[in-house]
């Protein structure tokens, strides 16, 4: 049904015009209580085997929706709603800003993909603190995802995401230090480890300075290579870091200037994901995104190591109820499995695909 809506309706408008008006219909529905209870008691994961802890922060599933959708924090209970397990909220930098000009946003149908080149448009910091401070109307575990304003220089970068930290840290179940969008000139330097290591720590100093100490994460390309990947892996188990997420998207490919996301990006996220694993082992909690489409694909990362998994294009084409379809289909595996508890599965890369 919704791929005929797809092909018919959705493809033949512009993609980030599709994108305003889903986030606007989420956000009204985040409104609305009662509808957005009874989705959520509908969609929502609510099978206690498919719980997942991690940095001491409960998610009702493992699935949630990657950053760049609800750029502004605007409709995480809509999303919330239709079955994610977390929503992360951003990019968000301390100031606000445009982005780049339209058309930024390219949908690849035949490849399962999409190139964005976005450029972190959001309305800032302070209003998104004010959003997240509302209290919510319904169970949702929020990640913060914060960048680097584009007009702060490089050499501004630590005091300018300690800024957004500052505000939006208190109000984030789990912190985000984006350094791999390729849409942000220069930013993606900054995962070198000595560029890195002060910017971290500084956000680290802010985060643990939180009433309840806020998990931080850091989020890398995939484009890193494999030494740089290991780097990191031990830059943020030194600094004692939560976790890491794996990964944002690629400029690997022959498109338009931007990011390449969706199903091109499968094997490279997951070569990633067991990259991190081998160095980490369990000391950091590993996030896997990057051309997760199925119930397959998350399982698969769960096994190779990933505590939760994120999806954002394979939402675009797998339809509204795309989460909360594979978060069923995770539970009957489980069961299959013979195991009480998805976490069981986290890292036990010898079971293969069923
Ligand atoms: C339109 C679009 C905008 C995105 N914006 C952001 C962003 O602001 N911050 C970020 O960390 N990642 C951003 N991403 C990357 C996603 O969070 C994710 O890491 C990447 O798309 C790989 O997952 P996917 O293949 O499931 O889409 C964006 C992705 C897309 C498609």
């Amino acid at each position: 049904m919704y791929r005929l809506v797809f092909t018919q309706v959705l493809r033949r408008f512009d993609a980030e015009a599709v994108h305003h008006l889903t986030v606007s219909a989420l956000a009204l529905l985040a409104r609305l209580p009662l509808l957005k209870r009874l989705l959520h008691r509908a969609f929502a994961p609510h099978d206690p085997a498919l719980r997942m802890t991690a940095f001491g922060v409960h998610f009702p599933g493992p699935l949630g929706l990657a950053a760049g959708f609800d750029k502004d924090a605007a409709c995480a209970e809509g999303v919330a709603a239709l079955g994610f397990g977390h929503v992360e909220v951003g990019t968000i930098t301390a100031h606000g800003q445009p982005g780049n000009p339209r058309p930024r946003l390219f949908r690849l149908v035949r490849e399962r993909a999409v190139i964005n080149r976005m450029g972190f448009n959001n309305a800032g910091a302070a209003a998104a603190a004010r959003r997240l401070s509302r209290t919510r109307g319904v169970p949702v575990v929020i990640g913060v995802n914060i960048g680097k304003t584009k007009v702060v220089p490089e050499s501004e970068a630590v005091a300018d995401y300690v800024a957004a930290a500052r505000q939006l840290a208190p109000m984030a179940d789990y912190l985000v230090v984006n350094v791999s969008s390729p849409n942000t000139p220069g930013l993606r330097n900054l995962q070198a480890v000595e560029l890195l290591r002060p910017l971290l720590t500084a956000v680290k100093e802010v985060a643990d300075g939180t009433p309840r100490r806020t998990p931080l994460l850091v989020k890398i390309a995939p484009d890193l290579a494999d030494e740089d990947v290991d780097a990191v892996a031990d830059l943020a188990v030194e600094l004692g870091l939560d976790g890491i997420i794996a990964t944002n998207t690629t400029i690997r490919h022959g498109g338009e200037t931007g990011g390449l996301s969706g199903r091109p990006l499968k094997a490279r996220s997951l070569e990633v994901l067991r990259r991190l694993r081998g160095k980490a082992g369990d000391r950091l909690t590993l996030v896997s995104a990057g051309g997760v489409e199925d119930a397959d694909d998350v399982w698969e990362r769960i096994l190779a190591g990933a505590t939760l998994v994120q999806g954002y294009t394979g939402w675009i084409y797998g339809g509204p109820l795309w989460a909360s379809r594979i978060h069923r289909q995770l539970s009957r595996r489980v069961r299959r499995h013979g195991m009480s508890s998805i976490a069981e599965a986290v890292g036990r890369t010898a079971c293969t695909r069923s």
